[in-house]
């Protein structure tokens, strides 16, 4: 697709980048749909139908991946591929088995949206995919690493923007993560038992499932944050060197905090106790890395009154810094007695995951969808402003309706009456929650909205706008 814009300069390879940021839009309909559908399940049963591949365990982690890995997934290769040609001025390094990593991505999506409704899992929650698809995904992304640290290689100038610091981290963790976590015994084409057991499984499972909030949900997102705020804001990054200071407090910290998903459980106590302390301290690495973009906008504030791109952006790292509190508050033992097994959990992932993951890729997309078909805008500014009251409305919706009901439901479980018996039976505190479970529908419902006004306003820019080569600049070609 891209070619030379005058024979013998180099152009940039943006051909992965569009499929990548398409195949975004794409999933993250089609994932959050699930999502609602799920959400209606929960608040009527019935809506399985009686068909087994509609029951909410199988379509439970079918949004999971579909959400993270496609939707998040595809925004994260769409970006890193953009961002490290431009910092780095070059073009991609192998373009061709960048084109490879998507078709191969694309393959293990529809090979989850395919298995998991069948009911073929592994049992570990966000790595349920069985070992077939593990091994593609480990092919894809050693492919995706070789690209990407490809590039930088090939790089024009001497300095490695810190975008992709966070980029190569991102890569680095989830290959390790990925393969260690996903180690297993094969009895069958369809079916396999993890290499490890009892408590070290838990806990390798949780390393994992840690680790992939903190480096598939976090930090390949503030490699986006780095590029894409500085860029809307038309400002430099407010602090370079506390940018530093951020990765690699953040990358050091994460390893860490994994244990706190099983307090209370047959996990050595002191184990527990070494993760409390890692979520807390996390605390300070990820205000700074959150106050760092919010501050990038230090005499532009005045954009944010119409700029409805830098909106998303923001309120993003609102939501960033939300999460970021909520979480190690949730990981004190004493606050985990309350919230774990609640819906509070449920609220705490979603304002991570609706509000800092799904704001800040579609700020990020709405910016380079356009500049990759050949237009300075979308199509529709004013479809992005009202995507974006509809998301936020949602979003709040959301999240409120989840922490009423899981606080609610933690008091209920532990509410004893003087004889020491329980005061409410479980099925009470499920007829309680009814409510917020309607409420959280119609939430994602306008979140999903919003996705859907998303689509159409990209379907319309690909249409009005033309595929063109963007050259590389010609000193950084010859420097
Ligand atoms: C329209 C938007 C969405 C809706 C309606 C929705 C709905 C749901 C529902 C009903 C559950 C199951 C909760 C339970 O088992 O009690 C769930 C789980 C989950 N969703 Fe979403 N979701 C949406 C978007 C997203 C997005 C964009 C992400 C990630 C980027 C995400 C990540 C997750 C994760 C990680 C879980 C598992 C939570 C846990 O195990 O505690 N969701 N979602
Ligand atoms: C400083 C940062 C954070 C800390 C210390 C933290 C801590 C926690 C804690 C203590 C839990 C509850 C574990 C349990 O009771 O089972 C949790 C669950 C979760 N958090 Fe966070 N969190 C942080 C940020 C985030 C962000 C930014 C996101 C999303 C983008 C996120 C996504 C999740 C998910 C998906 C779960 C549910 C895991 C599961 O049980 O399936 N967290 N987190």
């Amino acid at each position: 697709m891209a070619q030379a814009a005058q024979p013998g300069r180099p152009v940039y390879s943006d051909a992965p980048v569009r499929l990548f940021a398409l195949a975004a839009v794409l999933w993250g309909v089609v994932g959050m749909f699930v999502g609602v559908f799920i959400a209606a399940q929960l608040a009527f049963p019935d809506l399985t139908f009686g068909i087994p591949w509609l029951s909410y365990g199988r379509l439970r982690p079918l949004h999971t991946n579909a959400v993270i890995f496609a939707f998040g997934g595809c925004a994260l290769f769409a970006t890193s591929y953009h961002v490290v040609q431009r910092t780095c001025q070059t073009r991609l390094f192998a373009p061709g088995l960048a084109m490879f990593t998507f078709v191969a991505w694309q393959l293990v999506i529809v090979a989850a949206a395919i298995s998991l409704p069948l009911g073929y899992t592994s049992g570990k929650e966000y790595a349920e995919l069985e070992w077939p698809i593990d091994i593609l995904i480990a092919i894809t992304w050693v492919s995706y690493a070789i690209v990407f640290f490809g590039t930088v290689g090939i790089r024009k100038v001497r300095h490695i923007y810190v975008a992709n610091w966070f980029f190569g981290a991102f890569i680095i963790a989830v290959a390790l993560l990925h393969i260690v976590n996903s180690a297993a015994v094969p009895v069958s084409l369809f079916k396999s038992y993890s290499a490890y057991a009892g408590v070290q499984d838990a806990m390798v499972q949780w390393w994992y499932g840690h680790n992939a909030v903190g480096f598939f949900l976090t930090a390949g997102f503030l490699g986006m944050m780095y590029y894409y705020i500085p860029k809307q804001a038309e400002r430099p990054v407010y602090s370079y060197r506390l940018s530093i200071v951020h990765f690699w407090a953040l990358i050091f910290t994460y390893m860490w905090a994994g244990p706190h998903h099983l307090h209370y459980t047959a996990l050595p106590d002191w184990t527990q106790s070494v993760g409390m302390i890692f979520s807390l301290v996390l605390l300070a690495p990820s205000w700074g890395g959150m106050i760092n973009g919010i501050m990038t906008l230090s005499g532009a504030w005045h954009k944010l009154r119409d700029d409805a791109i830098l909106k998303f952006l923001i309120v993003a790292l609102s939501f960033y810094g939300m999460s970021t509190f909520e979480g190690p508050m949730m990981s004190i033992k004493t606050v985990n007695a309350l919230s774990h097994y609640t819906d509070w959990t449920v609220g705490h992932v979603h304002s991570g995951a609706l509000g800092w993951v799904g704001m800040i890729s579609i700020g990020s997309l709405y910016f380079l969808i356009p500049r990759m078909f050949g237009r300075k805008t979308m199509y529709s500014t004013r479809a992005i402003e009202l995507h974006f009251w509809v998301a936020t409305i949602g979003i709040v919706l959301y999240i409120a309706a989840m922490w009423i009901a899981g606080v609610m439901q933690g008091l209920m479980w532990r509410a004893v009456n003087p004889d020491g018996t329980l005061v409410y039976s479980f099925v009470e505190s499920v007829k309680a929650t009814y409510p917020f479970y309607i409420i959280r529908m119609l939430g994602g419902l306008l979140y999903l909205t919003g996705m859907v006004i998303m689509a159409w306003n990209t379907v319309m820019t690909v249409r009005s706008g033309k595929v063109a080569a963007t050259p590389v600049p010609l000193a950084a070609a010859h420097a």
